[in-house]
């Protein structure tokens, strides 16, 4: 069987290095699992008085979820957390009261920066986000990439053997987790 994986880039840049990332990730990634970007740049910003009447492109976002085994997230690092259009994009997500999307989903995170750091505090903070949104993470390995444009095509083919297996061996454990998580508990 596969695991359909729905994804976000919390990037809206042209020119994103996690969207390259990203793109690495999706020609890694094992056979069975099927990857789907989910959109954020579209989102207006989230406030309760939609809950009854969501837009179309926050509708959407909601059906891919439930649609999906699984959701990965990829992003920058913008001033030591998440950029806002992804924190927007999960608090819709996460909303209406009840209707949490992310609710016992099986999870991963990673992002690229041209810093040392590899985004770890944004991950740090975005885990924070996804356990109080009660998603199921994965929690190693851990994957902070300083992102090299001598190792990645901007078609996300990966140059570098090391890193090319570093990055296949991130979506395989990822997609064992998932399977780990969904034996206990099924998405209908
Ligand atoms: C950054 N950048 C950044 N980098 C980092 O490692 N830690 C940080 O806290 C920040 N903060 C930050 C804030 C803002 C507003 C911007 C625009 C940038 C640099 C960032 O890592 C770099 O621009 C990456 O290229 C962003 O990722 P994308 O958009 O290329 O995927």
């Amino acid at each position: 069987s596969t695991y359909k994986v729905a994804y976000f880039v919390g990037s809206l840049s042209s020119t994103s290095v996690n969207r390259t990332l990203s793109r690495a990730l999706v020609r890694l990634a094992p056979d069975d699992l099927e990857l789907t970007e989910i959109p954020i740049g579209t989102l207006r910003l989230y406030t309760p008085d939609l809950d009854d009447d969501y837009p179309p492109e926050a509708r959407a976002l909601k059906d891919t979820l439930a649609a999906s085994d699984a959701v990965l997230f990829v992003t920058p690092e913008y001033n030591r957390s998440i950029p806002g259009a992804l924190k927007n994009a999960i608090d819709w997500a996460s909303r209406p009261h009840g209707q949490n999307s992310f609710d016992h989903m099986p999870a991963a995170v990673i992002g690229a920066s041209p810093g040392m750091i590899g985004t770890a505090l944004a991950q740090q903070s975005l885990r924070g986000v996804l356990s109080y949104c009660n998603a199921r993470q994965m929690t190693s390995p851990e994957a902070y990439i300083q992102f090299d444009p001598d190792v990645y095509t901007d078609s996300g083919e990966v140059t570098d053997e090391d890193t090319a297996t570093f990055l296949r061996e991130f979506m395989q454990e990822f997609r064992d987790h998932v399977q780990r998580v969904l034996a206990v508990l099924p998405r209908d």
